[in-house]
C-alpha cells in the first residue's frame, strides 16, 4: 500500500512542534516499523531542509530502520562494558550463526541482526536482546541455545 497519505498526515501533525524531525521520525517508525524511503524527501520539504540532512539524522540514530525488520530482531550490544566482557567474540559468533552481517535481514524475512550501544544490562555483560527479551552473560554456547528457536 502507498504510505504517502499517512506519512503526510504524520508530518503535518508534527508541523508546529519545535524541532520536529525526531518526533516525526519516531511517530513514523512506530506506525510503519521502519522509515519508508518516501518519508525522507517529505520531511525535508516540510521542514525546509535538505534530503541529505534528514537522511543524516535517520542514519545517525541506530534505532531508525530504513527497511522493514524481520519477524525476529536480534540486537547485540557493542558498547564498552560488553566489549570488555568478551562481547565482540559473541557478536561475531551470533553473526556467523545467523549468516548475517549487522544491519542485515535474512532473505526469508525471519531475523534481523542489529548492533545496539548499551542495553542497560552492563552488570550482566555481554548482553543482547532477542525481540523483547533481554539476555545477559552471553557465551557463544548460550547464544546458540537462544537463537535455536529463531532459526529453522
Ligand atoms: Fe552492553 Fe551496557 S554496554 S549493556
Amino acid at each position: 500500500t502507498n504510505p504517502v497519505p499517512r506519512l503526510a498526515e504524520i508530518i503535518a501533525a508534527h508541523g508546529h512542534v519545535a524541532g520536529p524531525t525526531l518526533p516525526t521520525l519516531h511517530a513514523i517508525q512506530a506506525e510503519f516499523g521502519h522509515i519508508p524511503a518516501e518519508a525522507i524527501q517529505m520531511i525535508a520539504d516540510a521542514e525546509n531542509r535538505s534530503r541529505a540532512e534528514i537522511h543524516g539524522v535517520v542514519s545517525f540514530y541506530h534505532d531508525y530502520r530504513e527497511t522493514p525488520a524481520g519477524r525476529h530482531v536480534v540486537k547485540v550490544c557493542r558498547a564498552e562494558a560488553c566489549q570488555a566482557m568478551g562481547g565482540e567474540a559473541v557478536a561475531a559468533h551470533v553473526a556467523e550463526r545467523l549468516g548475517l552481517g549487522f544491519g542485515e535481514t535474512a532473505a526469508d524475512g525471519g531475523v534481523t541482526l542489529e548492533n545496539v550501544y548499551c542495553l542497560g544490562l552492563c552488570a550482566t555483560a555481554p548482553a543482547a536482546q532477542i525481540d523483547e527479551r533481554p539476555c545477559g552473560r552471553l557465551t557463544p554456547e548460550r547464544a546458540d541455545r537462544l537463537l535455536a528457536g529463531l532459526i529453522r
